[in-house]
Formats: C-alpha cells, structure tokens, sequence
C-alpha cells in the first residue's frame, strides 16, 4: 500500500507526532509512505506551484492519505490550515477524490476532538473516506498499552484501505446565499465614554459585509473604538512550536504579534473578533494570530473582558466553530456577549444585533466585568489545564506561579469533609447506606432551602 503522510507539525521531523509515524512504519514495512512536511514548508507550498503539484501527484497515486498534526489552539495549526485553503483556491479537490483518509494527531488532549472532526469534515468536502482518527496524548508513545493500540488502529486502517470499505458521512457541504449587509440609518453616537474597545480583524476591502459590521459597530459605540486588521500589521509567520517562549513568555519572532496581542486584546475592556469563514473555520491568517498567542502560556488573561464575534459566512452550518467560538471565551474566563454573522435576510436585523451587543458589553464593564457562568467547555478546560501546569510546573514556570498566586489549583475538597472519616466505614454496612441514602435527598435540599431562606428573610427585614 502507498501512503501519503501530510505532516501539519512545523517541527517536521523533530515533531513528536511524526515519532507516531515512524513507529507504525517500522511495524507496517511492506508499505510505502512518502511524507510532506506541510507545516514546515508551507511558505515553499505556497509560493513554488511545482512543488505543490508534486505533492498533489502524489495523493493521486496513493492508496490513503494520513494526516499527521499537532494540535494547536483547539484545532490544527495555521500552515495545515493553509495548505487546505491552496487546494480549495487552486481547485485541486479531485486530486483527494475517493481515496481513504485518516489523521493522527498529538496533544495534551485539550480540544483535541475539534481538531478531528475539523480533519473529518474536509476530507469529506475533499471527497475521501474518512476514518476515524487517532487522538493520542502526547506521552502516549511511551507507554506500552497505546503502542499496541496504535498499532490496531492502523491495522484496521489498513483494511479499511485495502477493502475501499464505505465510511458513513457526517457533514453537509456548506451553502450561503444571503444578501449582503448593508446598513442604513446609522448614525454617529457622541464618544462620551472613555472604556478600552477593540475591534480584531481579518477582513479584506472586499469582505463588504463584515466591513460594514465593523462600521455599524464602530459608530454605534459611545466610545473609541481601536479597529486592528491582522492583514496590515507584521507577522512574520506562523508559530513553529519551538517553546522558546515559555520560559519567560516572549516570542522569538521579530514582529508586532506581541505588542499587538498585549496592547489591544489582553488590555482592552472589550473586544470583538470580526472574521470571516474560509472553508470550516476562520482563515489561516487569523489562525496564525491564534496560534501565536502560545507565547502568553495558558494564563487567563482576558478574565472578566466582555469578547463578541462578528462572523461572515455560515456559521449555522458550522458546529465545530460554533464550539470555537463559545470555548475561547469560557477558557480565557471572559464573557461572551453574544456572536452576530450576515446569515440574515433583513440587514435590519444585523443592525439591532450590534446594538445589543454593544448594550451588552457596557453593561458587562460596568456591572464589575460580569461573566456569564462557565459550562463544560470552561469547567473541563480548567481542569485539563490545572492539571497540565501542575504537570509540568517545571516547563511552564509563569503558568505555575500564576495559578498558585490566583488560587487556581482548585483540587476538588472531599464532600463531607472530616466527617469522611467517620461516614466511609459506616457507609461499608447495607443496614447504614439504605437509612444514608433515604435521608440524604432531604439534607441535600434543606442546604438549598437555607440559603433561600435566609435570603427571603434579608429582604423582608430591607423591606421594613
Ligand atoms: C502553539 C501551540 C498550541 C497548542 N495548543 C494545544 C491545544 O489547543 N490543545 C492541546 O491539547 N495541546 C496543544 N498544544 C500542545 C501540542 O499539541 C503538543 O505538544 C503536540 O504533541 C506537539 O506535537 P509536535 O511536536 O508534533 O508538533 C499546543 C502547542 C503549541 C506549540
């Protein structure tokens, strides 16, 4: 069997999920398996139209394309993320055609299954089998149990290859036939008051609807607004994964990412993101934005900042970015107002959901940075990072002392506290469970009702 390997990591063969790789090749040698290193050479991809065909013959002549990656920023990083927006652009989809598809990837098993079926949904829009990938944590590779599972899941793999089995589909191709937003009556409000807002955006002169969002935006506003479009300022790449940073949480990189990043996302009361989509995410542009904030570790910076997003295209049809867009948020312990797209008929409409945003927003910096509360996307996310920076205290030292400064190694405290004690041993005996358990609904109420009692009575006493 020939095997195309798109490698996404930017640490080409010094990345730790192409170790995967080469474990399965050792095991698997009767197969033929030509890597690219797609993450590393994208600015060649990009610019050398030969080497891109070369790469493009080679998924024609193969019998499964495997996608390698790290995770990055919850989904893959911005070169693989470019490389997939060439082959839509170039319409070289047919190249993918009905080949057989998979994806390995190596994470801290953070938001890892956003980057799968990101990776899913395209190889199905390429055309291909789909499946279904190999998420491993990082260390997987070291352990004995894992290695053995990797190894049945490209057995099967590779029957799946040999045999042309059917995969079931998951996603529907996108569609998006609304009018554009045009905006009328909208006029200038006094700046009368002084909040830091930005405005964050991909958007070209052409991206006539999100321009107009931004604009609406921008004078609705009773305050200044600083509008920061990524196209126009230094960036020089994407992040290379090399961790230079996290010693001391500076980027190697000669640019204005971090002064940008610090100055007018971190520092502001309020911040909208205005993108637009490109195939099932934002654009790789935007991604490289992303994927370079690495340098501030995994701090919650944006506590308490009141964030919206303002999207162009169908997001409706995008559940994997709808997760994005409502887990950046959670994790980063800022609040999301709310997300406006262009997917409306009536432009009225979009306006007076840039009212309520920017209703919103004030009143979040004014109510002592109010944030809505956290579901699973935050909750499990702290933990996973809690748990990661503990780990590896010694690797991440900034992020260490900041979450012992902020109290954030909240480890669970056992219910019942001390008197665990004396209730473990009891509970061993049927006779003490069945009277514990027959009680214990009504003392987990009578917690609750005390609470809304007391409070009952407070405003009973105000009231006099
Ligand atoms: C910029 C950057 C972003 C990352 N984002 C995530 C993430 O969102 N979720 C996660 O589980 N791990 C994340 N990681 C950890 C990597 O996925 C992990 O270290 C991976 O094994 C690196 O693989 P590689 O050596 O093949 O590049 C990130 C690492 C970097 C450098």
């Amino acid at each position: 069997m020939k095997f195309v390997i798109l490698n996404g990591s930017p640490r080409e063969t010094k990345s730790v999920t192409y170790q995967y790789l080469r474990y399965i090749e050792i095991n698997f040698p009767g197969n033929e398996y030509i890597v690219h290193h797609i993450g590393r050479k994208i600015k060649k991809i990009e610019k050398d139209q030969e080497y891109f065909d070369s790469i493009l013959k080679d998924i024609a002549a193969a019998d499964g394309v495997i996608w390698i990656y790290p995770v990055y920023l919850l989904l893959i990083p911005s070169q693989l993320k470019r490389f997939i927006e060439l082959v839509f652009e170039r319409k070289k989809l047919s190249y993918f055609q009905g080949k057989n598809a998979t994806s390995i990837s190596t994470s801290a098993n953070f938001y890892d299954h956003l980057a799968h079926n990101y990776i899913h949904a395209i190889s199905e829009d390429f055309g291909m089998r789909y499946y279904r990938g190999y998420s491993a944590e990082m260390m997987d590779l070291l352990k004995k149990k894992e290695r053995k599972r990797l190894l049945n899941f490209t057995k099967q793999f590779i029957i799946q290859c040999e045999n042309k089995l059917e995969t079931a589909k998951v996603y529907s191709p996108l569609t998006f036939d609304y009018p554009i937003y045009k905006p009328l009556n909208v006029i200038m409000q006094p700046k009368t008051k002084k909040h830091k807002i930005t405005v964050l955006t991909d958007a070209l002169e052409s991206d006539i609807s999100l321009n107009n969002m931004i604009e609406t935006f921008v004078k609705l506003m009773p305050c200044e607004v600083s509008v920061v479009n990524v196209n126009k300022i230094n960036i020089r790449g994407g992040c290379l994964g090399c961790l230079n940073c996290i010693a001391d949480n500076i980027c190697f990189y000669p640019d204005e990412h971090m002064e940008i990043f610090s100055k007018y996302t971190v520092e502001a009361d309020a911040v909208v993101y205005a993108y637009k989509t490109q195939d099932r995410y934002f654009t790789s542009r935007m991604k490289i934005f992303q994927d370079r904030s690495f340098f501030n570790g995994h701090r919650p910076v944006f506590k308490g900042q009141q964030q919206a997003f303002f999207v162009s295209g169908p997001l409706r049809q995008l559940p994997i970015l709808r997760e994005v867009i409502e887990a950046i948020p959670e994790i980063g312990r800022a609040n999301l107002v709310g997300v406006v797209t262009d997917e409306y008929n009536d432009s009225k409409q979009i306006t007076t959901l840039i009212q309520n945003i920017i209703d919103g927003m004030l009143w979040g910096i004014e109510h002592n940075k109010y944030t809505r509360h956290k579901t699973f996307l935050g909750v499990g996310g702290h933990k996973v990072f809690r748990d990661l920076i503990h780990m590896y205290q010694i690797i991440f030292p900034q992020d260490y002392y900041y979450y012992k400064k902020e109290k954030l190694f909240d480890w669970p405290k056992i219910f019942f506290g001390g008197f665990g004690f004396i209730l473990k041993p009891l509970m061993r005996s049927s006779y003490f469970r069945k009277r514990f358990f027959a009680q214990a609904g009504k003392y987990q109420i009578k917690m609750y009702t005390k609470v809304v009692k007391k409070e009952e009575d407070d405003n009973n006493k105000t009231k006099k």
